[in-house]
Protein backbone atom coordinates (compact mmCIF):
# COMPACT_ATOMS: atom_id res chain seq x y z
CA UNK A 1 0.00 0.00 0.00
CA UNK A 2 2.78 2.58 0.75
CA UNK A 3 4.73 1.54 -1.91
CA UNK A 4 2.26 1.73 -4.43
CA UNK A 5 1.88 5.51 -2.49
CA UNK A 6 5.29 5.87 -3.06
CA UNK A 7 5.32 5.33 -6.66
CA UNK A 8 2.18 6.91 -7.55
CA UNK A 9 4.02 10.44 -5.92
CA UNK A 10 7.71 9.26 -7.88
CA UNK A 11 5.19 9.17 -11.01
CA UNK A 12 3.46 12.47 -10.52
CA UNK A 13 6.78 14.32 -9.91
CA UNK A 14 7.85 13.33 -12.87
CA UNK A 15 5.24 13.75 -15.00
CA UNK A 16 5.51 17.80 -13.74
CA UNK A 17 9.29 18.07 -14.39
CA UNK A 18 8.39 16.44 -17.79
CA UNK A 19 5.73 19.15 -17.86
CA UNK A 20 8.20 22.28 -16.96
CA UNK A 21 11.02 20.68 -18.99
CA UNK A 22 8.67 21.10 -22.66
CA UNK A 23 8.70 24.01 -24.39
CA UNK A 24 5.29 24.97 -25.64
CA UNK A 25 4.67 25.89 -29.33
CA UNK A 26 2.03 28.01 -31.05
CA UNK A 27 1.88 28.56 -34.59
CA UNK A 28 -0.71 30.61 -36.37
CA UNK A 29 -0.74 30.45 -40.29
CA UNK A 30 -2.63 33.92 -41.53
CA UNK A 31 -4.43 33.37 -44.61
CA UNK A 32 -5.06 36.96 -45.40
CA UNK A 33 -3.15 38.81 -48.27
CA UNK A 34 -3.08 41.89 -45.90
CA UNK A 35 -0.41 40.62 -43.55
CA UNK A 36 -0.67 43.48 -41.51
CA UNK A 37 -4.41 43.34 -41.63
CA UNK A 38 -7.07 42.43 -39.21
CA UNK A 39 -6.13 38.64 -39.15
CA UNK A 40 -2.63 39.66 -38.34
CA UNK A 41 -4.14 41.67 -35.37
CA UNK A 42 -6.08 39.11 -33.98
CA UNK A 43 -3.52 36.50 -33.90
CA UNK A 44 -1.11 38.69 -32.42
CA UNK A 45 -3.64 39.57 -29.62
CA UNK A 46 -3.54 36.19 -28.84
CA UNK A 47 0.00 35.49 -28.94
CA UNK A 48 0.58 38.46 -26.34
CA UNK A 49 -1.11 36.13 -23.92
CA UNK A 50 0.49 33.44 -25.35
CA UNK A 51 3.70 34.65 -24.90
CA UNK A 52 3.35 35.97 -21.09
CA UNK A 53 2.69 32.01 -20.41
CA UNK A 54 5.94 31.62 -22.32
CA UNK A 55 4.92 30.21 -25.39
CA UNK A 56 7.09 30.21 -27.84
CA UNK A 57 4.97 31.83 -30.95
CA UNK A 58 5.30 32.00 -34.60
CA UNK A 59 2.67 33.58 -37.31
CA UNK A 60 3.43 32.02 -40.67
CA UNK A 61 2.11 33.96 -43.67
CA UNK A 62 0.16 31.89 -46.42
CA UNK A 63 -2.27 34.66 -47.76
CA UNK A 64 -0.73 36.13 -50.90
CA UNK A 65 1.55 33.09 -51.89
CA UNK A 66 1.29 30.67 -54.36
CA UNK A 67 -0.13 27.48 -53.31
CA UNK A 68 -1.95 25.21 -55.58
CA UNK A 69 -4.89 23.00 -53.68
CA UNK A 70 -4.44 19.35 -53.33
CA UNK A 71 -4.33 17.21 -56.40
CA UNK A 72 -5.95 14.16 -55.29
CA UNK A 73 -2.92 11.81 -56.80
CA UNK A 74 -2.77 9.84 -53.66
CA UNK A 75 1.39 9.50 -52.75
CA UNK A 76 1.06 10.79 -49.32
CA UNK A 77 -0.75 7.68 -48.52
CA UNK A 78 1.23 5.71 -50.79
CA UNK A 79 4.98 7.20 -49.72
CA UNK A 80 3.78 7.69 -45.81
CA UNK A 81 7.08 10.14 -45.52
CA UNK A 82 4.59 12.85 -43.66
CA UNK A 83 5.13 15.56 -46.58
CA UNK A 84 3.36 16.74 -49.85
CA UNK A 85 5.36 14.94 -53.07
CA UNK A 86 4.42 18.35 -54.45
CA UNK A 87 7.38 20.28 -52.99
CA UNK A 88 7.70 23.71 -55.17
CA UNK A 89 5.61 25.72 -52.74
CA UNK A 90 5.12 26.02 -48.33
CA UNK A 91 3.23 23.30 -47.92
CA UNK A 92 6.05 20.65 -46.31
CA UNK A 93 7.38 24.19 -44.30
CA UNK A 94 3.62 24.24 -42.64
CA UNK A 95 3.85 20.66 -42.29
CA UNK A 96 6.80 20.53 -40.43
CA UNK A 97 5.60 23.66 -38.44
CA UNK A 98 2.05 21.97 -37.34
CA UNK A 99 4.23 18.93 -36.57
CA UNK A 100 6.13 20.86 -33.91
CA UNK A 101 3.68 22.72 -32.47
CA UNK A 102 1.14 21.86 -29.71
CA UNK A 103 -0.94 24.67 -30.47
CA UNK A 104 -2.15 25.33 -34.31
CA UNK A 105 -4.37 28.34 -34.95
CA UNK A 106 -6.09 29.12 -38.21
CA UNK A 107 -6.66 32.56 -39.37
CA UNK A 108 -8.52 33.84 -42.50
CA UNK A 109 -10.67 36.74 -43.27
CA UNK A 110 -14.16 35.50 -44.59
CA UNK A 111 -14.02 36.19 -48.28
CA UNK A 112 -17.55 35.48 -49.82
CA UNK A 113 -18.64 33.94 -46.97
CA UNK A 114 -15.56 31.92 -47.39
CA UNK A 115 -12.02 30.81 -46.51
CA UNK A 116 -9.48 32.11 -48.53
CA UNK A 117 -8.09 29.84 -51.23
CA UNK A 118 -4.56 29.87 -49.80
CA UNK A 119 -6.20 28.93 -46.33
CA UNK A 120 -8.44 25.98 -47.89
CA UNK A 121 -5.17 25.08 -49.68
CA UNK A 122 -3.46 24.47 -46.31
CA UNK A 123 -6.05 22.91 -45.04
CA UNK A 124 -6.86 20.22 -47.62
CA UNK A 125 -3.35 19.36 -48.23
CA UNK A 126 -2.14 19.59 -44.65
CA UNK A 127 -5.38 17.35 -43.75
CA UNK A 128 -4.58 15.20 -46.38
CA UNK A 129 -0.66 14.10 -45.31
CA UNK A 130 -2.09 14.07 -41.29
CA UNK A 131 -4.72 11.58 -42.53
CA UNK A 132 -2.40 9.66 -44.47
CA UNK A 133 0.73 9.29 -41.52
CA UNK A 134 -1.71 7.77 -38.90
CA UNK A 135 -2.58 11.38 -37.61
CA UNK A 136 0.03 13.59 -37.26
CA UNK A 137 -2.22 16.10 -36.21
CA UNK A 138 -3.92 14.29 -33.27
CA UNK A 139 -4.57 16.12 -29.65
CA UNK A 140 -2.75 18.77 -30.16
CA UNK A 141 -4.97 22.38 -29.74
CA UNK A 142 -6.50 24.22 -32.66
CA UNK A 143 -7.56 27.36 -32.15
CA UNK A 144 -9.79 29.26 -35.51
CA UNK A 145 -10.67 33.18 -36.25
CA UNK A 146 -11.85 34.93 -38.90
CA UNK A 147 -12.29 39.02 -39.62
CA UNK A 148 -15.24 40.21 -40.86
CA UNK A 149 -16.90 43.35 -42.54
CA UNK A 150 -20.23 41.68 -42.14
CA UNK A 151 -21.92 38.24 -42.64
CA UNK A 152 -20.33 35.15 -43.62
CA UNK A 153 -17.84 34.73 -40.77
CA UNK A 154 -19.44 31.82 -39.51
CA UNK A 155 -19.59 29.59 -42.31
CA UNK A 156 -15.10 30.72 -42.44
CA UNK A 157 -15.22 29.46 -38.83
CA UNK A 158 -16.65 26.30 -39.08
CA UNK A 159 -14.66 24.99 -42.15
CA UNK A 160 -11.35 25.83 -40.10
CA UNK A 161 -12.72 23.69 -37.36
CA UNK A 162 -13.92 20.75 -39.43
CA UNK A 163 -10.50 20.66 -40.25
CA UNK A 164 -9.28 20.44 -36.23
CA UNK A 165 -12.34 18.04 -35.60
CA UNK A 166 -11.19 15.31 -38.26
CA UNK A 167 -7.53 15.25 -36.89
CA UNK A 168 -8.38 14.56 -33.61
CA UNK A 169 -7.24 17.69 -31.87
CA UNK A 170 -8.47 19.45 -29.06
CA UNK A 171 -10.73 22.72 -29.45
CA UNK A 172 -11.19 25.07 -26.51
CA UNK A 173 -14.19 27.76 -26.89
CA UNK A 174 -14.58 31.38 -25.90
CA UNK A 175 -16.86 33.97 -24.82
CA UNK A 176 -18.19 34.22 -28.62
CA UNK A 177 -17.93 32.98 -31.92
CA UNK A 178 -14.06 33.90 -32.71
CA UNK A 179 -14.56 36.66 -34.87
CA UNK A 180 -13.75 40.52 -35.23
CA UNK A 181 -16.10 42.96 -37.09
CA UNK A 182 -13.72 44.62 -38.96
CA UNK A 183 -13.00 46.09 -42.75
CA UNK A 184 -9.97 48.37 -43.01
CA UNK A 185 -6.73 47.41 -41.80
CA UNK A 186 -6.10 48.47 -38.27
CA UNK A 187 -10.39 48.44 -37.21
CA UNK A 188 -9.89 45.06 -35.48
CA UNK A 189 -8.44 47.25 -32.46
CA UNK A 190 -12.12 49.10 -32.10
CA UNK A 191 -14.11 45.90 -31.96
CA UNK A 192 -14.71 45.87 -28.29
CA UNK A 193 -16.11 42.49 -28.54
CA UNK A 194 -14.17 40.99 -30.72
CA UNK A 195 -11.11 41.84 -28.63
CA UNK A 196 -12.44 40.49 -25.65
CA UNK A 197 -13.23 37.07 -27.67
CA UNK A 198 -9.55 36.68 -28.67
CA UNK A 199 -8.35 37.51 -25.13
CA UNK A 200 -10.80 35.23 -23.92
CA UNK A 201 -9.89 31.84 -26.31
CA UNK A 202 -5.94 32.75 -25.46
CA UNK A 203 -6.91 32.50 -21.67
CA UNK A 204 -9.03 29.18 -22.36
CA UNK A 205 -5.55 27.89 -24.84
CA UNK A 206 -3.72 28.45 -22.06
CA UNK A 207 -6.18 26.82 -19.63
CA UNK A 208 -6.57 23.94 -21.60
CA UNK A 209 -2.46 23.41 -22.48
CA UNK A 210 -1.88 23.51 -19.05
CA UNK A 211 -3.90 20.24 -18.80
CA UNK A 212 -3.07 18.40 -21.35
CA UNK A 213 0.51 19.08 -22.87
CA UNK A 214 3.28 17.60 -21.57
C1 LIG B 1 -12.36 39.50 -51.94
C2 LIG B 1 -13.00 39.94 -50.64
C3 LIG B 1 -14.19 39.34 -50.25
C4 LIG B 1 -14.80 39.73 -49.05
N1 LIG B 1 -15.96 39.10 -48.68
C5 LIG B 1 -16.57 39.45 -47.52
C6 LIG B 1 -17.77 38.79 -47.10
O1 LIG B 1 -18.26 37.86 -47.69
N2 LIG B 1 -18.36 39.23 -45.96
C7 LIG B 1 -17.84 40.28 -45.22
O2 LIG B 1 -18.44 40.63 -44.22
N3 LIG B 1 -16.66 40.86 -45.56
C8 LIG B 1 -16.02 40.49 -46.69
N4 LIG B 1 -14.81 41.08 -47.03
C9 LIG B 1 -14.17 42.02 -46.09
C10 LIG B 1 -13.07 41.35 -45.24
O3 LIG B 1 -13.53 40.17 -44.63
C11 LIG B 1 -12.57 42.31 -44.15
O4 LIG B 1 -12.08 43.48 -44.77
C12 LIG B 1 -11.51 41.72 -43.25
O5 LIG B 1 -11.24 42.61 -42.20
C13 LIG B 1 -10.22 41.44 -44.00
O6 LIG B 1 -9.28 40.86 -43.12
P1 LIG B 1 -7.69 41.22 -43.23
O7 LIG B 1 -7.54 42.64 -42.78
O8 LIG B 1 -7.04 40.26 -42.33
O9 LIG B 1 -7.32 41.02 -44.64
C14 LIG B 1 -14.19 40.72 -48.22
C15 LIG B 1 -12.98 41.31 -48.64
C16 LIG B 1 -12.39 40.92 -49.82
C17 LIG B 1 -11.07 41.55 -50.25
Amino acid sequence: MLAAAILAGKAARLRTQKKEEHIMRAVAFNGSPRTNGNTHAMIQRIFEKLIQHDVACVEYQVGGKRIGGCRACGSCKKVQNRACIYDDDCINEALALMEEADIIILGSPTYFAALTPEMKALIDRCGYVSRANGGMLRRKIGASLTAVRRAGALNVFQAMNNFFFINEMIVPGSSYWNLAIARDIGAFAADDEGVATMDTLAENIIWLADRIIG
